[in-house]
């Protein structure tokens, strides 16, 4: 047929169904009550921003998946495929607004035209929290804390999910041994955080490709394998300050209880090439899934929007491959989220009467569904079982004659004829 639209969503995209929602209001509220619970204020800020925002210098992926476009009147505008470019610029120009201690946090979506695969698309909804203006790496430690409490509190447990961590002061110090200094060093890092992601051959050949040669390579696949600080000790001068920092960051882990949840790990460099100390991303331990969340220390990017320099630590955790994770773990609902009450009937006047019954209902604090068709007593029970209703109100042309309601308990199918003044108790009744 010509001109139908397409029922399906761009490439990419996603569209929530009903039954999504089941997870998608407990992740949301799980995300923004323990932000809240450790401290954060929320921000929000719009998902179309300056492009000049945005975009950095080339070399990192991110800035080459950015949706940009111009506007009607020629401002080259896009859609974020982060939000921290937009908290520096929300905090930095309201600081008032926020209270000192620098924690703020928001929920929303992000954009970048990236190849969607497993936990990939080309949206996503991403709940950042970050710590503005504080140097210690107590505060590394709280947000992964505050991450790793996220986790448990949607049902995951010890040893089904890791963070790891690394510190970019310390690969720069470990890569200055090799005399890999500078702008190379950053072009190192960025294949770096390849490794994982690509054949050993072609991770050399990358490395290669930048003018690392065979005995570097050797190197940073050694320094890349190690994985406790003592290892990482041989690899980095003795006054290294980025390992300094993580063994102080290692026992504000150890005091937060953290130790079971969190690795030192060099092989996390991060993509994103503002980040200047600590590292960390958070993976599934059966490795099935790309990054849960991921985040890092940057010192410098208030400064580089803004002129004013103000360190930052943050992180961002994307909705989708920790659904993924969820579904995976604990099933796939089937259907939409039930409803307490189903009211139904069969003509005007049984209509009335339920509507004044909603009225007294919407005093309770239960879930109601309204079925607007006139049906009788089969057809307007079996689609209250299919809303996933626990009771079932209706009014047809008996009751009408006999004065009554009918009450039907839809879990143990117990079933009880009352007057309309009793409907509320007997609701409340079946409802426990
Ligand atoms: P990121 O590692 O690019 O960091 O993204 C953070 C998280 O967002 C990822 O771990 C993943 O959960 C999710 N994510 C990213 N891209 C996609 C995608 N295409 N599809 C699905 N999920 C995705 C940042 O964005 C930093 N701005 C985080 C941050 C905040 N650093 C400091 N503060």
């Amino acid at each position: 047929m010509k001109d139908c639209i397409e029922t399906q969503p761009l490439r990419g995209m996603r569209d929530f169904l009903p039954k999504d929602w089941i997870f998608r209001k407990k992740l949301m509220q799980v995300w923004s009550e323990t932000a809240e619970q450790n401290g954060f204020v929320r921000y929000e800020t719009p998902i179309v921003e300056s492009l000049s925002l945005l975009e950095r210098k080339a070399g990192e992926e991110i800035s080459d998946q950015i949706y940009n476009f111009e506007d009607k009147s020629g401002r080259a505008i896009a859609l974020r495929p982060e939000i921290t470019p937009s908290m520096v610029r929300i905090v930095s120009g309201n600081r008032e607004a926020f209270p000192s201690t620098g924690k703020v946090y928001s929920i929303g979506q992000c954009f970048r035209y990236e190849r969607a695969s497993l936990g990939r698309k080309r949206e996503h909804f991403q709940w950042n929290i970050d710590i503005v203006g504080e140097d210690s790496v107590i505060c590394e430690a709280y947000l992964i804390q505050t991450a790793v409490l996220a986790m448990k509190r949607l049902g995951f447990e010890k040893g089904e999910f890791r963070v790891r961590v690394n510190n970019r002061v310390l690969v720069a110090d470990f890569l200055n041994t090799l005399q890999i200094t500078g702008e190379n060093a950053l072009a190192v890092m960025g294949v770096m955080d390849k490794k994982e992601k690509v054949p050993a051959e072609v991770f050399t050949e990358m490395l290669k490709e930048i003018g690392i040669n065979e005995a570097q390579i050797e190197r940073i696949n050694a320094f890349m394998l190690s994985k406790d600080l003592q290892t990482i000790e041989t690899f980095v001068p003795a006054d290294c300050q980025g390992l300094k920092d993580l063994k102080q960051f290692w026992d504000y882990c150890q005091a937060l209880d953290l130790t079971d949840y969190v690795d030192i790990d060099t092989a996390i460099v991060r993509g994103l090439a503002y980040y200047t100390g600590i590292v960390f991303e958070c993976f599934d331990t059966k490795g099935k899934f790309r990054a849960i969340f991921g985040g890092g220390r940057y010192n410098h990017l208030f400064e580089r929007l803004t002129g004013k320099a103000c360190s930052a630590v943050g992180l961002g955790f994307g909705d989708v491959v920790v659904e993924e994770l969820y579904k995976d773990k604990f099933g796939i609902p089937e259907k939409a989220e039930g409803v307490d009450v189903a009211l139904g009937g069969f003509g005007d006047q049984a209509h009335a009467t339920l509507l004044k019954l909603v009225a007294g209902l919407d005093e309770t604090t239960y879930t109601l569904d309204y079925d607007f068709k006139s049906s009788a007593p089969g057809k307007f029970l079996g689609r209250a079982d299919k809303r996933g209703a626990k009771v079932a109100v209706y009014i047809g042309e008996n009751e009408l004659n006999q004065g009554v309601v009918m009450v039907k308990n839809l879990t143990n199918k117990e079933q009880v004829f009352v007057p309309v003044s009793d409907v509320v108790a007997i609701v409340r009744q079946f409802l426990g």
